[in-house]
């Protein structure tokens, strides 16, 4: 019983360090998620690929940073007709009918163009290759609060 009781004890300790590790993120990890969105630098060569017309053309992700198109703030936009989503964690995760995205959700969304159904992206919205290490930054940036 006794022992019982603090194994307990040492998994609730465990458990609460990892949630800890987790949430609280490096500031420099959210300053190079950021650099890779407004800018299209990470710490490797990013490149995005795009459908223009009947071709398919891969470009270094700084001619084409997630910001041109969901803005600097992060909070969508609209042109000619085309809208680049409100990018909030908060939107992205909370009362969607297309279904909440998890950080897993979101790697597929950027790297293969599809939302958490399974659903197939517009084209309008690049597909992204890039490193592990910059997914995580930009990934860790996009979770981040701004609100
Ligand atoms: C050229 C404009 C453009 C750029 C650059 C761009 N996006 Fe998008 N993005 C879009 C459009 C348009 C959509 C909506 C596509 C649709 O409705 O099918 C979209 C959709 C998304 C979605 C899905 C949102 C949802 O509600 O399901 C995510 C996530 C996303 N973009 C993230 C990014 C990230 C991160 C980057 C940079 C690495 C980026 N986008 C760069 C235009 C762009």
């Amino acid at each position: 019983m006794h022992f019982y009781r603090i194994k307990t004890l040492s998994l609730l300790t465990l458990s609460a360090f990892s949630a800890s590790t987790l949430s609280v993120a490096d500031p420099l990890q959210l300053q190079r998620g950021q650099q890779l969105y407004q800018e299209g630098m990470g710490t490797a060569q990013v490149m995005a690929t795009m459908t223009v017309g009947e071709q398919i053309v891969e470009v270094p992700a700084e001619a084409l940073p997630c910001a041109g198109c969901h803005g600097a703030d992060r909070l969508g936009r609209s042109e000619d007709g085309v809208t680049a989503p409100d990018l909030r964690w908060s939107v992205l995760t909370e009362g969607r009918t297309a279904g909440a995205y998890t950080r897993a959700a979101l790697v597929r969304a950027i790297s293969t163009g599809v939302d958490p159904q399974g659903k197939e992206l517009g084209v309008s919205m690049p597909r992204y290759r890039m490193s592990q290490q910059d997914m995580l930054d930009l990934v860790a940036y996009l979770t981040s609060t701004t609100e």
